[in-house]
């Protein structure tokens, strides 16, 4: 069953409570969290995607899904853990070495949250390959990390593709979530190659009526 988490990095100023009930209202599946520390990425959206999903987890019981665009990982667990997140997915790239990659995925654990692994346009899968069966999540960038409102990178099809085959193939249960540039033209394709979590921002804030562009995301073939 496929699910939508609605990226808010794109809210407009002014009309974000407006926005989250409406998305509550909606039933969007997850709101996914976008915090970039101006390290990893360029822009820095720590402070306010800190508040804004405090005010989500008073106004909504639907899961956080919180994607860690940061260098220090341990720090943004900590404090993100306060809004008790579904989910917490760290970038492979801002890992030294493997040993930081498990400290980060029993760091999580330990926070009682499930993990989540993600992986830029320009890193193969098979990096990921050797982490998969201890974690809950795979998410495929599909767009370079940084900001909303980018075009999907075809190419990354494949990679999903790939990726669900290696899934398939170990008899492994995760989920596989696609982020960037996802809208009612590409998201069929994706969903298509295996991706079961679709992340969408500009698509969904961008429509008249949330639900209606949820539910096409979920249902587009
Ligand atoms: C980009 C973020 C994405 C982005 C998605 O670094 O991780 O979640 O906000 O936004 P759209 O759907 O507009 O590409
Ligand atoms: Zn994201």
């Amino acid at each position: 069953m496929v699910e939508v988490s609605t990226s808010i990095l794109s809210v407009k100023k002014g009309e974000e409570s407006k926005t989250f009930f409406a998305l509550e209202t909606a039933k969007t599946d997850y709101f996914h969290i976008d915090v970039m520390d101006g390290e990893f990425v360029e822009k820095n959206t720590y402070q306010s995607m800190l508040e804004y999903a405090s005010y989500i987890r008073r106004i909504s019981n639907a899961p956080l899904d919180v994607h860690l665009m940061v260098k220090n990982i341990k720090k943004a667990v900590n404090d993100f853990s306060a809004v008790e997140p579904n989910i917490i997915t760290f970038h492979l790239e801002a890992c030294e070495n493997e040993e930081e990659v498990w400290e980060n995925i029993n760091y999580i654990k330990q926070n009682h949250c499930k993990v989540g692994i993600s992986v830029k346009p320009n890193t193969n899968i098979e990096a990921v390959y050797q982490y998969l069966p201890y974690v809950h999540m795979c998410l495929v960038m599909t767009v370079e990390p940084g900001k909303g409102g980018q075009s999907y990178l075809s190419e990354m099809t494949d990679k999903v593709r790939t990726l669900k085959t290696y899934i398939d193939d170990n008899d492994l249960e995760i989920d596989i979530e696609v982020d960037g540039g996802i809208n009612l033209r590409t998201a069929p394709e994706v969903k298509k190659a295996g991706a079961n979590i679709l992340v969408a921002g500009t698509a969904i804030l961008n429509a008249v009526d949330y639900k209606v562009i949820i539910d096409e995301l979920k249902t587009g073939v």
